[in-house]
């Protein structure tokens, strides 16, 4: 993957470049930045820093630029990349559906009002209470990842009870925008192998399990794909095991569901999946495989996460700290790994940029870090920042909205941020920042 660096002409010198950004975003005078109608500082003063802001639009056209693209498809939101109560009913009002990989996520899900018919658990490690909560609570479909879950499946859905499944198979095509998030391919956890021979067996003996009822099978290759080849291979994969079940079985299987992994632009000029594109070719590659097969076409399930709610969020931070060390400046927030362990887990390169002041001096290579104790949280190393930055100052990192605060930890007991949604001028709390009192309260030991 190209990435630009930040010479790249595409970051405007003045690092004034809102292409990442979400569509609502406008420039204010004297520096300032109003996402969603609502100005950032606005934010900071109103719910404090850090602060994640959510663009309720942003994901609501995002769904739809899926449903759009996808008219005869299911689509099916991931929830792990982001989930809360107001994301659930606008995931409901756009007609989608919801990955949930637990009980927490479905949970949620459907207390919040989500129809359960409309969710798919997932997981490669599903606990006994997964299983028991997705049973009572209605799951859609169940995903399964291993042999061992056939039978705990059947022996949880009881004689009188019919569940419907799919089963997760592995391709065998690599695809990723980093190697702990590649999974299409024999060497990691998740899925049953089409290579050795796995998912045919396990296809075999759910067919034979008469509470289960087989819709279809699954794939998830990987996460951060900005290419289509890699799903147009899947599909031909596929499609040719689903032929082969129906040689074997007599079974013809009404659904597939491709997973997510639709890769986005996390600075300017980086390349994101385009959709349409990905939506024809994989549409073309269906009818092709499936015509040479004489099979008819499934159903398609698919399953965005980051796509949807990344380009939709945006973190505000406070910068606490400036220094300089040798030739290196280091300007520290009031945030790091705790709300996004990103950048130290796959070594993703954010754009953070200072709003609420009209910057006073040229831009500078500056490196963003966290207030976490370790040198690893960093937030962003070597971005042009104003040489003017100062303690007091707003930093605000667009795409901040997926696998941000839904991996966010408790280290150093700093508590997590609050989520404020904006829309057409408003801001609302979504989700309230983690108070000491919340973190003292779950430690009962004496
Ligand atoms: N479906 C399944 C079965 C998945 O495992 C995932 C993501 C998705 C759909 C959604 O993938 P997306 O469209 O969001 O790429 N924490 C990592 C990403 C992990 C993705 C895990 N599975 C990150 O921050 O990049």
């Amino acid at each position: 993957m190209t990435l630009t660096t930040a010479t790249a002409p595409e970051a405007a010198a003045d690092g004034d470049d809102l292409r990442v950004w979400p569509a609502s975003t406008a420039r204010l005078p004297h520096g300032g930045l109003a996402v969603g109608g609502v100005p950032l500082t606005e934010i900071a003063e109103r719910f404090d820093t850090p602060a994640y802001v959510l663009d309720e639009a942003e994901v609501r056209a995002r769904c739809r630029a899926y449903r759009q693209a996808f008219p005869d498809a299911e689509v099916l939101y991931a929830a792990k990349a982001f989930l809360s109560r107001a994301m659930v009913r606008w995931i409901d009002e756009e007609g989608l559906g919801l990955d949930v990989c637990s009980a927490g996520e479905l949970e949620l899900a459907v207390t919040a009002g989500f129809p359960p018919e409309r969710t798919v658990l997932h997981g490669n490690a599903k606990s006994p209470r997964d299983l028991a909560t997705a049973l009572r609570l209605g799951v859609g479909r169940i995903v399964i990842d291993s042999p061992s879950e056939i039978a705990r499946i059947a022996a949880a859905v009881g004689p009188s009870g019919r569940q419907q499944v799919m089963v997760r198979v592995v391709p065998g095509v690599s695809a990723g925008g980093h190697e702990k998030i590649r999974t299409g391919t024999d060497d990691q956890k998740f899925g049953l192998s089409l290579q050795d021979g796995s998912a045919q067996h396990a296809v075999t003996r759910v067919l034979r399990q008469p509470q289960l009822e087989l819709t279809g099978l699954h794939c998830h290759i990987g996460s951060q794909i900005t290419d289509t080849a890699p799903y147009t291979a899947a599909v031909r994969r596929m499609v040719g095991l689903m032929a082969r079940i129906r040689d074997t079985h007599g079974h013809t299987l009404p659904e597939l569901d491709l997973g997510g992994g639709h890769g986005i632009a996390y600075r300017p000029g980086e390349p994101a999946l385009d959709l349409p594109a990905l939506a024809r070719a994989v549409r073309t590659e269906l009818s092709r495989s499936c015509a040479a097969a004489r099979l008819p076409e499934p159903r398609l399930l698919v399953e965005p996460g980051r796509a949807v709610a990344g380009p939709a969020g945006v973190a505000v931070y406070r910068v606490l700290a400036v220094k300089q060390t040798g030739d290196r400046v280091f300007v520290a927030v009031d945030g790091g790994m705790s709300d996004n362990p990103r950048p130290a887990l796959y070594g993703v390169r954010y754009a953070p940029r200072l709003v609420g002041r009209t910057p006073g001096a040229p831009p500078r290579t500056t490196t963003v870090v966290g207030r976490h104790c370790e040198a690893g949280d960093i937030l962003a190393a070597d971005v042009p920042l104003p040489g003017d930055i100062r303690p007091g100052d707003l930093l605000a990192v667009p795409v901040a909205g997926a696998y941000q605060l839904s991996m966010a930890s408790g280290y150093n007991l700093v508590g997590r941020p609050p989520v404020v949604a904006v829309h057409e001028g408003t801001a609302r709390l979504l989700v309230r920042r983690e108070t000491l009192e919340d973190l003292r309260s779950r430690d009962i030991g004496a």
